[in-house]
């Protein structure tokens, strides 16, 4: 008979949760979830039908996951326990403490902060070394990178279950051997943020331009063809004499940009006021999300 697939709760049910859910419900894992609000834990099933539905997936899939309001009931019997509440470091504290005290002590524990230390977060456990990060993109069904992220304490069984488990649920787990702020993908992700903000702010072009430089060059490759092999392609002695030109002249200031800071202040949030780096219309936003997603599914299917 096969072994049976460990069973997965996941702790919140919002944006992340449902869709991490998903991911392992479509897997053929059976999966509790549970949300503080009884709106979102409500509509949480639904959420995964219409995704399942939408990407031409098995709907059947959405009766492995069972919502259940009671976080103790909802981790008592789980192998595998993933946080995906809101980013707030003495709720996730409150909450990993409080799911200790109902799970066996093998049970693995791994939360999908964005940026907040895991150290921090799983420091006051009992039994620290079956803790750890998982880091997903959204939507966590198209994405297919998370991050597992280790702490001094985190055993090397607890890292080799989570990155078998992601792999067999049909994720690319990466392996990121120090808790460091960003891991792996946003540090790199934000790299490119600062200088795309500098070459804004001091007069080189504007936001439309930078978007439209990458998305015409490199961003082009950038799927198939990462930072480091194309180092390799046109030679290492090549690179070092374009960063000895090149790098002196990049933003490497510590800080967020002031002029980001100014938007801020300003009101200009980007979509949710109408006006960021550009302004964007309700029809422009639209398209945008629907393009993005469009993409997704067409590199999902390639
Ligand atoms: N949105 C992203 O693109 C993204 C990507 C990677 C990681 N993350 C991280 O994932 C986590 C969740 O983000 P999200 O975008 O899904 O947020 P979200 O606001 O959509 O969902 C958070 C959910 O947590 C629930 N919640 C709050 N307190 C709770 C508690 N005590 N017990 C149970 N449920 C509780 C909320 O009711 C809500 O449904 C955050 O740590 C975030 O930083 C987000």
């Amino acid at each position: 008979m096969a072994e049976a697939k460990p069973r997965i709760a996941v702790v919140g049910a919002g944006l992340m949760g449902h869709g991490i859910a998903q991911v392992f419900a479509l897997a053929g894992h059976d999966v509790t979830i549970t949300d503080a609000i009884a709106q979102s834990l409500d509509t949480a099933t639904t959420r995964i039908a219409a995704n399942l539905r939408e990407l031409g997936e098995d709907e059947s899939a959405v009766a492995r996951v069972t919502p259940c309001a009671d976080l103790a009931a909802a981790v008592r019997e789980a192998d595998y326990v993933v946080e995906a509440v809101s980013e707030d470091l003495p709720l996730k504290q409150k909450l990993f403490a409080e799911i200790e005290r109902h799970v066996r002590a093998d049970t693995v524990l791994a939360s999908n902060t964005s940026v907040i230390p895991i150290t921090a977060i799983m420091g006051g456990l009992a039994h620290r070394e079956r803790a750890l990060g998982t880091h997903w993109w959204n939507p966590p069904f198209l994405v297919p990178l998370v991050e597992v992220i280790e702490t001094q304490w985190t055993s090397p069984q607890t890292v080799a279950f989570t990155m078998a488990l992601h792999q067999a649920a049909g994720k690319k787990p990466a392996h990121v051997k120090k808790d460091v702020p960003g891991f792996i993908g946003n540090r790199l992700q934000h790299a490119l943020w600062r200088e795309a903000i500098a070459l804004v702010e001091q007069g080189i072009c504007d936001a439309e331009t930078v978007d439209e430089v990458i998305k015409a060059s490199f961003g082009r490759r950038l799927a198939v063809l990462g930072p480091l092999a194309n180092a390799d392609m046109v030679g290492t002695d090549l690179t070092l004499a374009i960063h000895n030109i090149v790098l002196p002249a990049i933003d490497s200031r510590p800080g967020s940009s002031p002029y980001l800071q100014k938007l801020v202040a300003e009101g200009k949030l980007g979509f949710k006021s109408g006006e960021g780096f550009r302004k964007w219309s309700a029809d422009e936003q639209k398209t945008l999300r629907s393009k993005v997603m469009q993409h997704l599914k067409a590199a999902r299917d390639s």
